[in-house]
């Protein structure tokens, strides 16, 4: 296994963060719904610096709806943060994030109407992985499409805010976050998702991993989805699941000369499927202590 998690990357981050922390009033932290804390860089308190935070559980539309619903529970219960489940592209549940940002912001907001002030809008920061869909809820909120700005060599750093009807202003630019993709378990969530590059992580390993979570919790949908005449027994034994890829291969004519089974070719059709919410909604990690989390299968090499 080659993955590394780059501290380079981090600290440069980091200090971009810190900069635009003195701007702001609350940070919202985008997550990925289907893998909610392999989405999250580890070292975000230490970031944010107590800085009050929202939590949005982005692209919930291909997440398990159950799974999603403990996570919020989880989020409250382990953290105290308020979490909300949205879909950045149709913009369902995007009309909450006003709210809820004026709720941890409540404090100053009434001192400031106390002191016969009108209060301002709250100043937010979006931060978040690469690919997570910061500039897709960045284009929802704003109603537009929002030129990227500030970070690139030659254009001017100066900061600019985003309006959000009159009760909220977003800094253009969100905080990009890097994962830790150490763990080997976290990796293929985050490959499998469509988060870190195809190339980082075999192909059939991913894919594999794939196809054995979902014998273990959703074999229901592995059946149909495929049509495959069956599940494997134990999908525990390796073999049992390199045979439900190559049913899977053959079904949808991943077949190379002397019909034996393109095996590459089937996990980009197992991933572009996972990833396109054709196999339904699938969450890969559940809370940890929650459902169906003590089913988490072990990963070896195909
Ligand atoms: P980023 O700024 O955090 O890097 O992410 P960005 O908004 O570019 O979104 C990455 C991809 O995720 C985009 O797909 C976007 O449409 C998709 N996406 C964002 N939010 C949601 C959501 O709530 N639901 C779903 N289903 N998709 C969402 P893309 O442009 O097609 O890129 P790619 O998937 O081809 O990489």
């Amino acid at each position: 296994m080659t993955i590394q998690w780059f501290p380079g990357h981090m600290t440069k981050a980091k200090r971009q963060i810190e900069d635009k922390l003195k701007l702001i009033d609350i940070v919202i932290e985008l997550l990925d719904a289907r893998i909610p804390l392999s989405s999250r860089n580890p070292m975000i308190g230490d970031i944010l610096q107590g800085k009050p935070r929202l939590v949005l559980l982005n692209k919930a539309d291909l997440a398990d709806p159950e799974a999603t619903a403990e996570w919020v529970r989880y989020f409250a219960r382990e953290e105290g943060l308020d979490a909300l489940p949205l879909d950045a592209v149709s913009g369902h549940q995007v009309k909450e994030i006003v709210p809820r940002a004026k709720a941890l912001w409540a404090h100053k907001i009434e001192a400031q109407l106390r002191k016969g002030m009108t209060p301002r809008p709250v100043r937010a920061l979006i931060v978040g992985i690469p690919n997570v869909g910061k500039s897709t809820l960045t284009n929802t909120l704003a109603g537009r499409k929002i030129a990227a700005t500030g970070d690139k060599p030659g254009v001017t750093k100066g900061q600019q805010w985003i309006k959000v009807g009159g009760e909220l202003d977003l800094l253009d630019t969100p905080g990009i976050l890097w994962p830790k993709f150490e763990d080997q378990q976290v990796g293929l969530r985050l490959a499998a998702t469509g988060a870190i590059k195809e190339d980082i992580l075999p192909l059939d390993e991913v894919a594999f991993f794939v196809v054995r979570f979902m014998a273990m919790q959703y074999p229901g949908a592995l059946l149909e989805r495929f049509g495959l005449d069956k599940l494997p027994d134990d999908p525990s034994d390796a073999q049992q699941i390199v045979a439900a890829m190559e049913a899977i291969g053959r079904r949808r004519g991943a077949v190379i000369s002397g019909g034996r089974i393109d095996l590459d070719k089937t996990s980009l059709l197992i991933l572009r499927d996972l990833r396109a919410g054709k196999l339904g909604r699938i969450t890969l990690e559940r809370p940890p202590g929650e459902g169906k989390a003590g089913a988490e299968p072990r990963v070896e090499q195909v």
